[in-house]
């Protein structure tokens, strides 16, 4: 059967009202342009519940003092998409505290009886859900959460501008790696090889010496070949960048950062976070000052845990951090903790060395609470020409890509750093999900390019 057509035309005879903002409402016959979410019927009483985006409201339809209603919405589908006049009624025991007495209903969409809305209100599997993103989407928490990572953005947007960084566009086609060369994707461009980028780094550090303090808000990618809860191929990074900053201003700025954020979301998306089901005290304990400790402190955690049978293994000094070690460390603290200097070699080639001991890099990743593991990763950059030439063989990378970003060192170098947060981990942290597909409205991972 083919799909019912689309009625173009609408007509309009009250107020078109928002359910978030309903109880303005309140005694009023308004209007309402949505869908149906779910159908309760009980004789000659129905009870649908429309959703418009903003939220879902239940309204009453008793047949007798409603009947075209009643007729319209008797059998409807799921998602059918409707416009609906209706008055609008304070009820305490109703979820936003508000229902709408229908009076009148035109169907703008009806889905298909025999082929119906494919996301039911049963539970469904994440294989099923993810092959149907593009309706999954619609479900209450898959919105609320698209709502608080908006939030978080604009929050991210709020902090930066407020603070002098100035907004600074990096390119996504590339002629070089930034991030190591095993996680490159590559683009045929005009017969040259190009990548797209891994982080707007280098690029940034650039606009820095240009404008002081800057950032970049932008999606970055990564050939990633493992399956984890932690990582998609696409995602999105926040990159401040600051000239004449040493590893102490970075480490304050991103605690700046992850205390704003938080702060901002508790304050605006409260009821977001509670219709998810998020343990807000957890975010309530998010302060200043985060603990700071070095690579070897939290190499001495992992050993202290090993010794106390907590952990399998034990950690070898100088390897990079795994996802279970992450998660072993931040359980020991309530907040994000912050660890610095990692061993130079497990670390990015542009790294500052520690002047107290160069086989460390000046370097810090903040570790999320609760087992979430990195979110934010940073680093003072190397500032001497001579030095930086040297990782660039060292590392293997083509030194032609790189001479502009030698110029920086050659043209007024001096100290300066910045780090990468990315939004997803940020989400899922914030949002307390297990895993990253969540947090993003079309995820790509391994193995998931649909929809
Ligand atoms: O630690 P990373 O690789 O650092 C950089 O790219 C630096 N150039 C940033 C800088 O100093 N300007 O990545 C930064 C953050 C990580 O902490 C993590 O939050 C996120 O980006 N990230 C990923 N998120 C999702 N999926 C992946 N595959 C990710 N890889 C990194
Ligand atoms: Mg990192």
């Amino acid at each position: 059967m083919p799909t019912e057509e689309v009625k173009a035309e609408v007509k309009t005879e009250a107020p078109v009202a928002r359910i978030d903002e309903i109880g303005k409402h309140e005694g009023q016959t308004v209007e309402l342009r949505g869908w149906l979410y779910n159908l309760r019927e009980s004789g000659k009483l129905l009870f649908p519940q429309f959703r418009d985006g903003s939220g879902v409201i239940q309204g009453v339809v008793p047949k007798n003092q409603a009947p075209q209603a009643f007729e319209a919405l008797k059998g409807l589908t799921q998602e059918s998409s409707v416009i609906v006049r209706g008055k609008v009624r304070a009820d305490k025991r109703a979820p936003g505290g508000y229902e709408l007495d229908v009076s009148d209903v035109q169907v703008v969409q009806k889905v298909p009886e025999d082929d119906p809305y494919p996301i039911s209100l049963k539970e469904h599997g994440v294989d099923f859900l993810m092959e149907h993103r593009h309706l999954w989407l619609r479900t209450p928490r898959q919105a609320a959460i698209l709502r608080i990572r908006a939030e978080i953005i604009k929050a991210v947007r709020d902090f930066f501008d407020s603070r002098g960084f100035v907004l600074t566009d990096p390119p996504i086609l590339t002629p070089a790696a930034c991030e190591g060369t095993t996680t490159l994707f590559e683009v045929d461009y005009f017969e040259e090889q190009a990548f797209l980028t891994q982080s707007g780094q280098l690029y940034i550090e650039a606009t820095a010496m240009a404008l002081g303090k800057v950032y970049s808000f932008g999606p970055t990618f990564r050939a990633e070949k493992s399956k984890t809860r932690r990582h998609l191929t696409e995602f999105w990074m926040v990159e401040p960048e600051m000239a004449f900053a040493e590893l102490d201003d970075i480490m304050n700025l991103a605690e700046g950062l992850l205390t704003n954020i938080v702060g901002r979301v508790l304050e605006k998306r409260r009821r977001e976070l509670e219709l998810i089901g998020r343990d807000v005290a957890q975010l309530e304990k998010i302060a200043a000052p985060f603990p700071r400790i070095t690579y070897d402190e939290a190499v001495q955690i992992l050993h202290k845990g090993h010794a106390e049978g907590k952990l399998d293994t034990k950690f070898v000094w100088g390897g990079d951090f795994g996802s279970p070690d992450e998660t072993y460390i931040s359980a020991q603290f309530d907040r994000p903790v912050m660890v610095h200097r990692y061993p130079a070699e497990v670390k990015a080639f542009y790294m500052e060395p520690d002047p107290q001991d160069p086989k460390l890099a000046l370097c810090v990743d903040v570790l999320a609470p609760e087992g979430y593991g990195e979110i934010i990763g940073g680093s003072q950059r190397i500032a001497s020409y001579g030095l930086l030439l040297q990782r660039i063989h060292e590392h293997n990378l083509p030194e032609a890509a790189f001479k502009w970003y030698l110029d920086l060192r050659k043209y007024g170098g001096n100290p300066h750093g910045g780090f990468g947060m990315g939004i997803e981990r940020a989400v899922a942290w914030i949002c307390g999900l297990e895993h990253v597909r969540e947090t993003i409205p079309f995820p790509r991972m391994l193995h998931r390019l649909y929809p």
